[in-house]
């Protein structure tokens, strides 16, 4: 990065935190205990899981704007590509309920995009990613999925419960210490990319979570929280061959097209 750029950034940042500190007359004491924090948030590998919920937001409302939202900590790339009709992996017996997204990728102009590859990621129902935390086995609820010849998509998963972030780290710690909740609302991860188009990292809500209005990561909008549709009559099952009620949404992707 360019001499000019860090010291006009970093020296910004450092004034602001010099000012917060004046401003509040941090003691000796505090100082230290921020101090070994930092130290701590680092040894348990919690920086990204604290950057993503204070700042991610703020870089990605500059960079993506409507229809993105962050992309969190816990993407993991190499996930299995899915065979139509698409179903994310899961287990057996995978807790949640069933929901069925549906939906279209768009360029910014409404010409849909056929071949656009969806890169989707979610927590388990009790707010474990897989990859990440040690119960779900790998890659479990993570996959990848290519829209049709109408730009189309269909994939089968669970609808994400309310979430909280890993616990019993350094990022609990704080949080508990200011009094703040862990919550986000249940969310879908996406990145949504093809050929010729600036890829659109995203994530989609569900209306009604207790959560969308105060997500501890502030990364909700409102044209990605979505509206669910229950399905409980034994013909909607037979029809779509499912064995207990299901959720049906759907959503419009739109992606930038490159320039230059
Ligand atoms: C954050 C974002 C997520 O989507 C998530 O599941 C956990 C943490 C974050 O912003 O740090
Ligand atoms: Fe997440």
């Amino acid at each position: 990065m360019p001499t000019e750029r860090v010291a006009t950034v970093v020296g910004d940042l450092v004034d602001r935190v010099n000012d917060a500190i004046a401003k509040h007359e941090v003691t000796y004491d505090e100082y230290h205990a921020a101090m070994s924090y930092l130290i701590r948030l680092g040894e348990a590998g919690e920086w990204p899981l604290f950057l993503d919920v204070f700042f991610e937001h703020t870089v990605e409302r500059l960079n993506q704007g409507e229809g993105g939202t962050i992309e969190g900590p816990y993407y993991v790339p190499g996930a299995p590509w899915l065979e139509r009709p698409y179903v994310m992996p899961m287990r057996e017996d995978e807790k949640g309920d069933s929901l069925i997204l549906s939906g279209t990728v768009r360029a910014t102009d409404g010409e849909p995009i056929p071949g656009a590859v969806l890169d989707m990621w979610q927590a388990d129902a009790d707010t474990n990613y897989s990859n990440i935390q040690e119960e779900p086995p790998p890659f479990n609820l993570r996959g990848k999925m290519t829209t049709d010849e109408n730009g189309e998509f269909e994939v089968r998963t669970i609808v994400p419960p309310y979430y909280h972030l890993p616990r019993g780290g350094p990022m609990e710690e704080l949080l508990n210490a200011a009094g703040w909740h862990d919550y986000r609302p249940g969310h879908l991860h996406f990145i949504v990319s093809a050929d010729g188009y600036t890829p659109l990292t995203t994530q989609l809500y569900f209306e009604g979570d207790r959560y969308l209005d105060s997500d501890v990561a502030s990364a909700v909008k409102p044209e990605l929280i979505l509206t669910l549709q229950k399905h409980d009559s034994p013909e909607e099952m037979e029809a779509r061959g499912m064995k207990k009620p299901f959720f049906t949404t759907s959503h419009e992707f739109r992606l930038k097209p490159q320039t230059g």
